[in-house]
């Protein structure tokens, strides 16, 4: 097939994809163990929550009213107007509707933002985007429309007790050159589970202010929705920084809901962005937040459902990994927030991309490490000694799947021993 370089680009392998592909198919084999992806838990409480919901949006008419009509370019109004309110009233930020615009899920926004502040400049220059502590989000490596748009520092590692680590951003080693287009964390991120300190991020928010570039803070698991953070992160916004949030962890990624909290001229070039390419975001999932807010539920299930879940849920997986794996045979990140643990097997004979092949096999599902350093220039053999997993599933599950994952670790270390 004859295609162009824009489509050359986006229909190569890629991390996401075969990722995205892998959860698919394990969703159709009968017994896999699947600790791959990034789907959030079906939590009891949730899944019945928002039954109700729907069907009480259903009986008043509003869901039909969503579907059969297009809401405006940035996205349905009702939702922009209470979640300003919301947030001007719980974090004190001066934000109003203007400030605000809805996408098809965050993902697709990361791809506007990104090619929006990066890429070709009228001068044939290349701007890039600036992560500034690698790992990072898989779902950022390949969605810029030029080649090389990404660049990543390695982070500081901290040792902590109880076989567990915690991973810094190096500002020593973070140079903002003038190619840079904009700085992006996630945070909590995706896929180690930290949480950038309130001290690193007023040091990157200084640091994008001095240099006049946007920092992009991807608050797809934080405060206040869904909240799935356990260490005391302050939430922070101001005019230079582009907030991304979603729907998707609350439980709802089928309603592919993104929102993004800007200044004024990046909210109205989001809104252009999305008339052309999409029309208007999907309707269904704004029509169900607005409720939530309506009815004062949103905060109140994330902060005393979803937030406890998760820990309890934290906890229970690091003891089961632990009556497995002790802590000469792998360290874990600190669980700060997010729905992944991070997997650290300094002394492994095989990368952790072959011993995701043999996990496979044997019908768990896990992500290697190599494929979350988008934009590390060097080759870091760090990249190839982790792993990401899902705590998602139920605990039998997560044991089993463990249990397998010991056995494979065993196996490939009797295999150099012998
Ligand atoms: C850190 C992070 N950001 C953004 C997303 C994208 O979420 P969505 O497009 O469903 O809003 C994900 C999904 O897993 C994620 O982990």
């Amino acid at each position: 097939m004859n295609f162009s370089l824009f489509g050359q680009k986006f229909t190569r392998h890629s991390g996401i994809t075969q990722l995205m592909d892998d959860l698919n198919d394990g969703l159709r084999t009968p017994g896999a163990i699947m600790l791959g992806g990034g789907n959030p838990a079906h939590i009891p409480a949730m899944d019945d929550y928002f039954q109700h919901l729907c069907r009480d949006l259903l009986a008043e008419g509003k869901l039909t009213e969503a579907l059969c009509n297009y809401d405006g370019p940035q996205g349905k109004d009702t939702l922009l107007n209470a979640l300003a309110d919301m947030l001007r009233d719980e974090q004190g930020w001066d934000i109003r509707p203007q400030n605000i615009a809805l996408t098809n899920g965050s993902q697709s926004a990361f791809f506007y933002l990104f090619n929006l502040f990066a890429g070709r400049d009228e001068n044939g220059g290349l701007r890039k985007v600036l992560f500034p502590l690698a790992p990072e989000y898989i779902g950022y490596a390949d969605s810029g429309l030029d080649e090389d748009m990404f660049v990543s520092v390695r982070p500081q590692i901290e040792r902590l007790p109880e076989g567990q680590f915690k991973y810094h951003v190096d500002f020593e080693k973070l140079h903002i050159t003038d190619d840079i287009g904009l700085i992006c964390v996630s945070r909590p991120t995706n896929p180690t589970g930290n949480v950038l300190t309130d001290d690193e991020l007023r040091h990157l928010d200084s640091l994008a202010r001095q240099h006049q570039i946007p920092l992009l803070i991807d608050n797809a698991y934080g405060v206040p929705f869904p909240g799935i953070i356990f260490s005391d992160a302050t939430p922070l916004w101001n005019p230079n920084i582009i907030l991304c949030m979603s729907l998707s962890k609350l439980g709802l990624p089928g309603s592919r809901c993104g929102i993004v909290i800007a200044a004024e001229a990046v909210i109205s070039a989001i809104g252009n962005m999305n008339g052309i390419i999409s029309l208007a975001p999907g309707s269904i999932g704004p029509t169900i937040a607005h409720e939530m807010i309506k009815r004062g539920d949103l905060l109140r299930l994330s902060k005393n459902v979803i937030r406890p879940f998760y820990q309890q849920r934290v906890q229970q997986t690091i003891s089961i990994i632990r009556r497995y794996l002790p802590a000469e045979r792998c360290l874990i990140h600190k669980p700060e927030g997010a729905i992944f643990l991070w997997l650290w097997f300094k002394d492994l004979p095989i990368t952790t991309e072959v011993l995701y092949q043999r996990l496979k096999r044997r019908g768990v599902l896990m992500v290697p490490g190599h494929y979350f350093f988008p934009g590390l220039e060097q080759e870091w053999p760090h990249a190839h000694q982790c792993l990401r997993m899902n705590y998602v599933p139920e605990p039998e599950k997560i044991e089993q799947g463990i249990a397998i994952l010991a056995e494979e670790v065993e196996r490939a270390l009797r295999e150099t021993a012998g």
